[in-house]
């Protein structure tokens, strides 16, 4: 059976796509996904900590208000509508939307759990999905015209820090953080802790390690190489980044323009909720009533050395602007280091018939198709291509409703051209894309 869609991976992205594409009784698809039940980030399902963007950025809303796997749905089907319109926060918590998420997957028959896809193959005129059942261990092949990647970003380890976190050692990425916390916090007593990286990760990891501290006979050292601990912006004309007008413009440039134009915008995404940065203040400012709160913070320090001795890790610095050389040593590390966009290897049988930027890189083409042929799409790996909202939940339904108005060949849900006030090109060149 030749089926018109497979999607691999099951995260929020390809679990909007899932859901859109439920009501289309034109489309038979299924999506793959690897782990056995839902699960958005496990390790960094901290408490208190909310989503960065409004509840409407859910898995369908801003593209179909209508749609019965909205959270507004959620929320009404299990008793809290009134619950969260009295808290009056557009702020979902993190937890509230990983369930939330759960039920739209249970919801769902085209959602298959425990399906390690393994390899890509291509027969001519279809696709061919190889994967394994996590559970039985039976084979499968699954078979399709199109075909849409969303198996996320892995974990970015610091080359200097590969292999620390071998044979139970206590150091850890952030998206381990959870489970392995209480080993953390056990290595450290009577030591330190160190934190590594600025981002919200880094942040909420320090907000949830800093208050027991003292209790627990730690001190926590809170280092980023960035010159300090810089909020994300979140005003408006800003927001409006989040925008087709500006995936168009970004699209536009040449690739070494859009690669500067990344970099320089990193107060837009790698940041800290200024929320969040007050709260630490405040934490700080009340734990130095009873003397010098326990902890360092390090600003434009980079980390370039780290070796294990015993059950300590040895750690190199240099300050960024004054070049000087310093030594750590640290009895738990978290590695609050972000994520990197990656092929996945199960694409090595059809690499050839991708497209690829001179840096190895995928070559997506505006429409989000990323194949010679324009039949594979790509979710969440196109930063580069397409601008730093590529992983932004907040754009995932636009770009859900411009793949589907390719693989049915009209426009199921609008696809809005242009939302913002602003104008990112040159207006000649934008009123000719009006
Ligand atoms: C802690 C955290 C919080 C975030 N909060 C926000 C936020 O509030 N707002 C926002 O806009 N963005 C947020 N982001 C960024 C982004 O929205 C999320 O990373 C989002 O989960 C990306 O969705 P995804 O579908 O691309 O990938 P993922 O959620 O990573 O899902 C990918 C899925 O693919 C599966 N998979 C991988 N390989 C295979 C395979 N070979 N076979 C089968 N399945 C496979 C994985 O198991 C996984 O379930 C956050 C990121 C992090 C890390
Ligand atoms: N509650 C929430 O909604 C929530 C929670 C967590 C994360 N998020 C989102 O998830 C995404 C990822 O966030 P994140 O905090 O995990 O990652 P991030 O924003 O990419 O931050 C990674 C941090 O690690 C540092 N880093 C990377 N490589 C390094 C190296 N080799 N040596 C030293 N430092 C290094 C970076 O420093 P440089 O800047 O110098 O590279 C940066 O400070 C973001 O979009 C974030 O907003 C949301």
């Amino acid at each position: 059976m030749t089926r018109d869609l497979i999607g691999i991976g099951v995260g929020p992205f390809n679990l909007g796509l899932a859901a859109l594409a439920d009501p289309l009784t034109e489309l038979d698809t299924v999506f793959l996904e690897q782990r056995e039940d839902f699960a958005w980030h496990p390790g960094m399902l901290l408490p208190g900590a909310t989503l960065q963007v409004p509840f409407l950025a859910d898995l369908v809303s801003l593209a179909d208000p209508t749609s019965r796997f909205s959270f507004l749905n959620w929320l009404k089907r299990t008793g809290r509508l009134y619950r969260f319109y009295i808290r009056e926060e557009f702020a979902p918590l993190r937890a509230e939307f990983d369930r939330y998420c759960r039920w739209a997957a249970h919801e769902l028959p085209s959602v298959r759990f425990g399906r390690h896809v393994q390899a890509v193959t291509h027969d001519g005129p279809h696709w061919q999905v190889h994967s394994i059942d996590t559970r039985t261990g039976d084979r499968h092949t699954d078979t399709a015209r199109h075909l849409v990647l969303g198996t996320g970003t892995p974990p970015h380890v610091p080359p200097v820090c590969a292999g620390l976190g071998r044979d139970g050692a206590p150091v850890v990425h952030t998206s381990g953080y959870l489970p392995s916390r209480d080993r953390l916090v056990a290595a450290a007593r009577g030591g330190t802790i160190t934190v590594l990286g600025s981002g919200q990760s880094a942040a909420e990891v320090y907000r949830d390690l800093l208050p027991d501290a003292r209790r627990e006979g730690y001190r926590v050292d809170w280092v980023t190489r960035s010159p300090r601990f810089f909020p994300l912006e979140y005003t408006k004309l800003t927001l409006e980044i989040t925008s087709p007008d500006h995936v168009d413009h970004f699209h536009g440039l040449p690739p070494g323009a859009r690669d500067e134009l990344l970099a320089a915008q990193a107060s837009l995404y790698k940041g800290i909720d200024g929320d969040v940065v007050d709260e630490l203040y405040d934490l700080l400012y009340e734990l130095d009533l009873d003397g010098p709160p326990p902890t360092r913070l390090l600003t434009s320090t980079e980390l370039v050395g780290a070796e294990r001795d015993g059950d300590r890790v040895d750690l190199a610095w240099r300050h960024v602007q004054t070049g000087e050389e310093f030594g750590t040593t640290t009895d738990a590390l978290v590695l609050a280091t972000g994520y990197r966009q990656q092929v996945p290897d199960f694409l090595a049988p059809v690499a050839d018939r991708f497209r690829w930027d001179d840096r190895g890189r995928f070559d997506v083409r505006r429409d989000w198709t990323v194949d010679h042929e324009g039949t594979a799409f790509v979710q969440n790996g196109e930063a580069h291509t397409h601008g730093f909202t590529a992983p932004d939940l907040g754009m995932a339904a636009h770009r859900n409703s411009a793949i589907l108005r390719s693989v049915t060949g009209r426009e199921v849900y609008p696809v809005e051209r242009s939302i913002a006030f602003q104008t990112f090109g040159a207006p000649a060149r934008e009123e000719a894309r009006a």
